[in-house]
């Protein structure tokens, strides 16, 4: 009895560090206030994350990373790809982003993703012709250099590189986008030739988002939907039939059985309708425990490498996408977690454990002037605010989307308050803001507080700095 309770520890001790093993995060930066990488490499410590993806290789994030132990991504953004299709550039960049880490105690380097979704059909095919020639070069190059075993070049790619036809929309009949279906061989080509996953990035939350008639239950893991038969085999949720989908085109391909890596997978909690706390939750509730239980999907039921989208807030990406773009952290942007998340996926109601030693600005908030008598610019006033500031949150269905006017005006007036480091200047709005230390959320709309930012508190001494070579330079000329 006493024997068999150990062993039902043990097994679970090991269980629960299995797990974790395979989860990794994205680690985006656009923010305009950015928590000190060391922080959030503690973060990622403290919660048992010991994977990580990057969009570039940024020092300050390499230098917060070496010693960790934490198994890194670095990438090449889709800008530098053309750069890439030199030889000699693509050495140099891993001369001094991979060489340059690869000593003890430095960063533990596993892939380079060449690009990110460089064939994302909204590019107009702009990286069409760079993108493969970058991915051999950079491989070459990492294998010249002596790298070759253990670090290896893949292209994270968008799911719409696949699809199945109308005709026939089940996994089984997978094939690569016909426009770019000779591309798609040589790529894989290249990545077997080199023992390199297929690298894709699957969002269930922008199939629902897409169309308003997708089964909101498909989205999930949980069940509760019409299952789609393909053969035989029932597909209960879009991600298996997605995934499926994609090796059903590398089947076809004649690599059947080539690794696959999820660089991204993740639910947004604002900036739209279907984006929220509860779906978030049980999103990622239904996908944790399936990594729990080490299940693949019906055609691979091996459990692929997954990494989720993403670690943290970014208030300054684009929203060309929509407004949900900025609110895909599992921790907001101040490292604190946003929902409960059981990482080992024993479904535990439990929180991530938050960023450690953050600092915030004072707490002021600036918010519409009752006292204001001209609301005419009332108007220009808050596009003003929300065109430098993040206010993706006022939408429809969003936490802030219930506000009267004032309200609206006192959140957009607030959040360009805050992206401006609270200076006092940033709060006038033509007479029709003030300043106050009282808190002014609402409900469930959260008016921040920033937090202090080295890269936004440098800001101030460079500005001092030019006018200082301005004054030089007006009295040696004038
Ligand atoms: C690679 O390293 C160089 C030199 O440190 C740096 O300027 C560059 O930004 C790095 N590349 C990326 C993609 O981060
Ligand atoms: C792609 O083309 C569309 C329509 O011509 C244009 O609006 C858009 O800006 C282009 N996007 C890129 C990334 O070039
Ligand atoms: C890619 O190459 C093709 C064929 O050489 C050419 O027609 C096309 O303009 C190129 N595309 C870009 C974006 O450079
Ligand atoms: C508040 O702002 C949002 C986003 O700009 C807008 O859609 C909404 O109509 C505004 N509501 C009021 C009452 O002004
Ligand atoms: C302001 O109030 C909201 C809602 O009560 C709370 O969640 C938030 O932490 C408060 N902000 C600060 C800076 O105290």
């Amino acid at each position: 009895m006493a024997l068999h309770r150990f062993l039902i520890i043990v097994l679970s001790l090991g269980l629960l560090g299995s797990v974790v093993e395979s989860i990794g995060v994205n680690w985006g930066t656009q923010a305009t206030h950015k928590l000190p990488p060391k922080i959030i490499v503690e973060l990622l410590k403290d919660n048992g994350i010991n994977k990580v993806k990057l969009f570039d290789a940024d020092q300050s994030t390499m230098g917060a990373l070496a010693g960790s132990g934490i198994e890194v991504m670095v990438a090449i953004p889709n800008d530098q790809l053309a750069t890439m299709n030199s030889y000699d550039s693509a050495k140099q960049w891993v001369k001094r982003n991979i060489t340059r880490y690869m000593f003890t105690g430095g960063v533990n380097i596993k892939y380079v993703a060449v690009g990110n979704e460089p064939f994302l059909a909204s590019y107009n095919n702009s990286f069409l012709n760079t993108t493969f020639p970058a991915l051999q070069n950079i491989q070459n190059a990492i294998i010249e250099a002596g790298f070759g075993d253990t670090i290896k070049a893949t292209v994270p790619l968008n799911a719409d590189v696949y699809n199945s036809p109308a005709s026939n929309s089940v996994p089984s009949a997978g094939r690569w986008r016909s426009d770019i279906s000779d591309l798609m061989t040589s790529i894989v080509q290249f990545l077997n030739k080199n023992n390199a996953p297929f690298t894709v990035n699957i969002y269930p939350f922008l199939s629902l988002y897409a169309d308003d008639n997708f089964p909101v239950n498909f989205a999930f893991f949980d069940g509760g939907s019409q299952p789609i038969v393909d053969n035989g085999v029932q597909y209960t949720n879009v991600f298996d039939a997605n995934f499926d989908t994609l090796v059903a085109a590398l089947k076809a391909s004649g690599f059947g059985d080539m690794p696959i890596l999820v660089g991204e997978v993740g639910w947004p909690t604002d900036g739209d309708k279907n984006a929220n706390i509860g779906y978030a939750q049980r999103f990622y509730a239904g996908l944790l425990k399936r990594v729990a239980l080490k299940q693949g999907t019906p055609v691979r039921s091996t459990l692929p490498e997954i990494y989720l989208f993403g670690l943290i807030d970014e208030d300054a990406k684009s929203v060309a996408p929509g407004n949900f773009e900025r609110h895909w952290g599992i921790f907001r942007y101040d490292g604190q977690p946003k929902f409960p998340m059981d990482l080992s996926g024993q479904g535990q109601n439990v929180f991530l454990v938050p960023a450690k030693n953050v600092e915030y600005l004072p707490k002021k908030w600036c918010v519409f002037n009752p006292n204001a008598k001209d609301l005419s610019k009332l108007g220009d006033n808050i596009d003003f605010a929300c065109t430098f500031s993040d206010c993706t949150a006022l939408g429809y269905g969003s936490s802030c989307g219930g506000l009267d006017t004032q309200g609206n005006a006192s959140y957009a007036f607030n959040m360009y308050f805050q992206t401006q480091n609270q200076k006092e200047m940033s709060c006038v709005f033509e007479g029709l803001a003030m300043l106050t230390t009282q808190n002014a959320s609402q409900g469930q709309c959260n008016y921040i507080v920033q937090i202090l930012s080295s890269s936004w508190s440098l800001r101030p001494s460079f500005m001092a700095l030019m006018v200082f070579w301005g004054l030089i330079a007006f009295h040696l000329f004038c």
